[in-house]
């Protein structure tokens, strides 16, 4: 794990994706490995928390899941929004992306899964949970999260915190055509008055 990385307690891992930041699906089998973008994720159950994301059936990292049962869900910075366009817009069927992209990866501590930390604001390894039927009939994933890590610098302590000085960890929404917004403008609701 690089400096900033900590561990966040599985029943807050939730909280990375919740607010819908676009995401880094890493995947390997044998000895491929491959990186997309995805727009389409999102908790699903509380304990254990599983996530659903779309992974569509055309791509190398399906087949990368479906042939290994694991995946990472990396949550890109805005420092690496021209990463996450380029990794979403090619196939790594044409060429290892981690290597054109000069990436390096860790390893996930449950899985083994590749996991990309430089210019990520945290990942969450997760485990492929086999559902036949969707599987054939939709691109939708499950998967039981096994294992979090945040960069403590932009969430600790199970909080985001989204300021000035971590502009470059925020994460990334993506409205379509390459054209994305970033998290910020983080305010606190006033508690609900009885
Ligand atoms: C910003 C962005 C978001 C994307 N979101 C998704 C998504 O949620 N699900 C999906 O299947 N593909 C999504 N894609 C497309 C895949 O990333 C793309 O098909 C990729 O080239 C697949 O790579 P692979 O064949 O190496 O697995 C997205 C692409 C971009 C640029």
């Amino acid at each position: 794990m690089t400096p900033h990385f900590q561990p966040v307690a599985l029943h807050h891992a939730s909280r990375l994706i919740n607010h819908g930041p676009t995401v880094l699906v890493t995947s390997a089998h044998g000895a491929a490995r491959n990186i997309m973008a995805a727009a389409w994720s999102m908790p699903v159950e509380f304990t254990p928390p599983r996530i659903a994301v779309v992974i569509d059936k055309q791509t190398w990292t399906r087949e990368l899941v479906m042939a290994s049962g694991a995946f990472g869900l990396c949550v890109p910075g805005a420092a690496l929004t021209d990463l996450t366009y380029a990794v979403g817009s090619a196939s790594g069927r044409a060429g290892d992306k981690f290597a054109q992209h000069g990436l390096t990866p860790t390893r996930g501590p449950v899985l083994g899964v590749p996991l990309l930390e430089d210019g990520c604001a945290a990942w969450l390894e997760c485990r492929l949970i086999p559902e036949p039927h969707t599987e054939r009939a939709y691109d939708t994933c499950f998967a039981e999260v096994v294992a979090a890590a945040a960069d403590a610098r932009i969430f600790a302590d199970g909080h985001w915190s989204f300021r000035e000085d971590n502009a470059a960890l925020q994460t990334i929404h993506h409205l379509g055509a390459g054209n994305f917004v970033r998290a910020g403008g983080m305010w606190r609701a006033q508690p609900p008055t009885a």
